[in-house]
């Protein structure tokens, strides 16, 4: 098959840049970083990438194509050029360019290092055997397990683009990997930490982390329950979660979002004071109504129940978002082996085939 692409060439020791044509053979089966390993072997030895493990597991072969961050060995070149587009690959967003399509990653691997992500461990349920944890408990935080910490979702991220020193999405998932495991011991500290300035609640919660990232660990939702544990935990005074917290106070008491006592009760009576000539601009424009009365909606009702269930379920912090959190949904509702046996689990309608399990081979054996 032949295949035609653009490659952004960069070398930031001369500071030369120029976006480059080439034409090569690959087999139908081909992946972006087959193509390149092609380009590079056959037509300019020059070309910088980074790769390893080519089958989507070291997180090295991040760049982008056509705007977009991608896993170059999971990126099929067939789709890419399907009726006859000519990609444009790049580097990375976000992060500074060295050569090519090979970033810095150095400001990721701070960013890493600001959330400690590492395990510490709960001292005062120290015991002399192992800590055991339940496998619903673990399914809490296996999305964020899966990161490879290839960068494509730092390179998407809008946030990222305005503030550098913004924590970012996959520092932050990692935050919530520790956060949401039973044996860590630094709950507060870390919630602490990552609502702090650049933390949790500068998210503009674009979701291009979700979208681009190649393993599904969707670093957007994780930065949600984060912020919904810190709220739990009464951590609370970033403007952020006071916005956060304003939504469910309005919604609850008269069904209507009271946007005009959003700045207020986000920013304090200070503040909203010093925007005042912009309120009443506003205002004059009728984007606002001058007289904030409010009024509640026709079935408040409604919005008054839903939030009375959720209060009844007490699904407080994480537990709060099920956005495909079926983890979270089996763990708050005791599902997950509550009582039933391996064969009941396997003999539910719709349940996957019986996987292979070495004592019912050693039975049949005997
Ligand atoms: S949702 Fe938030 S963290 Fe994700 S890319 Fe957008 S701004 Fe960045
Ligand atoms: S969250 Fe996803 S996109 Fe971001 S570094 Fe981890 S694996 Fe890559
Ligand atoms: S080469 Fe390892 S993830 Fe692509």
């Amino acid at each position: 098959m032949k295949v035609e692409l653009k490659i952004w060439r960069y070398d930031a020791s001369t500071g030369d840049r120029a976006l480059k044509p080439y034409e090569v053979d690959v087999s139908d089966e081909a992946t972006l970083l087959d193509t390149l390993d092609v380009v590079k072997d056959k037509v300019d030895g020059t070309l910088a990438y980074r790769k390893s493990c080519r089958m989507m597991i070291c997180g090295s072969c991040g760049m982008r194509v056509d705007g977009g961050a991608v896993l170059a060995c999971k990126t099929r070149i067939a789709d890419v050029v399907a009726d006859g587009h000519v990609p444009v690959v790049s580097a990375m967003g976000n992060l500074p360019i060295v050569k090519d399509l090979v970033v810095d990653m150095d400001p990721f691997w701070q960013k890493m290092q600001a959330v400690k992500p590492y395990l510490e461990p709960r001292l005062d349920r120290a015991t002399e055997k192992e800590n055991i944890v339940t496998q619903e408990r673990m399914d809490v935080i296996h999305k964020e397990s899966l990161c490879i910490n290839c960068g494509c979702c730092v390179s998407e991220c809008n946030s990222m683009e305005s503030d550098p020193d913004f924590l970012g999405p996959a520092a932050l998932a990692k935050g919530f990997r520790f956060v949401g495991d039973a044996r860590d011991g630094a709950t507060v500290e870390r919630l602490e930490r990552y609502s702090e300035a650049h933390g949790i609640w500068d998210c503009t919660r674009c979701y291009f982390c979700n979208e681009r990232c190649p393993k599904g660990v969707d670093p957007r939702d994780a930065i949600a329950k984060l912020g919904a544990e810190a709220i739990a935990h009464g951590i609370d005074r970033d403007p952020g979660a006071k916005h956060a917290k304003w939504f469910v106070t309005s919604s609850q008491t008269t069904g209507w979002l009271r946007e005009e006592e959003l700045i207020p009760k986000t920013n304090g009576y200070v503040s909203a004071i010093k925007q005042l000539k912009f309120g009443l601009s506003l205002a004059k424009h009728g984007k606002v109504r001058p007289l904030p009365i409010p009024h509640a909606a026709k079935d408040v009702s409604e919005a008054r129940n839903l939030r009375k269930l959720v209060r009844e379920q007490d699904r407080g912090g994480a537990l709060g978002h099920v956005q495909g959190e079926h983890a979270l949904e089996r763990l708050a509702h005791g599902h997950a082996l509550g009582g039933e046996t391996l064969e009941e689990i396997y003999a539910r309608p719709n349940a996957a085939p019986i996987p292979w399990l070495p004592e019912v081979e050693e039975a049949v054996a005997t």
